[in-house]
């Protein structure tokens, strides 16, 4: 793993969109995996800012969403296909249904999960898969106890990932989903490149065991050690329980 503490939410926003720019400037075909839930909307602002300054374009580029609840109506807001239109997709140059999701309304769940492992393969794979993670450690909406190679699946989401997610329900976890469509640990572990972001307390202990835990279904994340190129971009909250921090900046700094 590649790890980077950065002194603030800009910076992680610029780095990574870094690494945007550079990914588009080389294959401006590029498939894109995004992630949605507010780690990423700073990259976003920034990739927007990019594209109106003529320094990236997405009309190439296809992109898939991680995850997306099961059981919203088809326009609720917080719905993860509304929401990456809302925040990023309808901001710069997407063609028209360059970006999908999971079809969290389909009536066979199974079946949409498996049409959409099949979509991403048909398009040859994601390049950059972009991740946040969950406190108790899930990636996409894999939750701990899964399987570590798993493809797109339904998933029952745990009661601190609806707690967690409530703001953006009024608070009301009630109105939480209880299900989701999700890519599984193996879809993400295809992509050829993974870029993780997490900012905040709260996400310390979920990054130590991600980072410097024992691989286990306990902490989904975990399955990213196995992974070959995976940018892990932190701040000083979320870095401050890792063990060898200082040796991971010493690696960033060598690259
Ligand atoms: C969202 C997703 C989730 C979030 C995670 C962190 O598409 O797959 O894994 O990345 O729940 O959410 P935030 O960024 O809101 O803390």
């Amino acid at each position: 793993m590649k790890i980077a503490v950065l002194e603030s939410g800009e910076r992680i926003a610029s780095v990574a969109a870094d690494m945007y720019c550079k990914l588009l400037a080389d294959k401006p075909s590029a498939v894109l995996g995004l992630a949605t839930g507010s780690s990423p909307v700073p990259l976003y602002d920034e990739l927007v800012k990019r594209y109106k300054q003529g320094d990236v374009s997405f009309k190439d580029t296809t992109a898939f969403l991680l995850d997306e609840y099961v059981g919203l109506p088809a326009g609720h807001p917080e719905g993860y296909r509304n929401f990456i239109e809302r925040v990023f997709a309808s901001r710069v140059d997407f063609a028209p249904g360059a970006v999908r999701g999971p079809d969290g309304t389909a009536r066979d769940v199974r079946q949409a999960a498996e049409d959409y492992e099949a979509a991403i393969r048909a398009s040859g794979g994601i390049d950059l898969q972009l991740l946040g993670i969950g406190t108790d450690g899930h990636i996409a909406f894999n939750e701990p106890g899964g399987s570590l190679s798993s493809l797109t699946h339904s998933q029952v989401l745990t009661e601190q990932t609806r707690i967690d997610n409530a703001r953006f329900f009024d608070g009301d976890v009630s109105q939480v989903p209880r299900f989701c469509l999700t890519q599984g640990l193996g879809t993400i572990g295809r992509a050829s490149s993974v870029l993780l972001i997490a900012q905040g307390a709260q996400k310390a202990r979920a990054v130590a065991e991600m980072v410097e835990g024992a691989v286990s279904a306990l902490w989904p994340a975990t399955v990213l050690q196995f992974h070959n190129d995976a940018t892990i971009l932190l701040d000083e909250d979320a870095a401050h329980q890792l063990k060898l921090r200082d040796h991971y900046q010493a690696e960033w700094d060598a690259l």
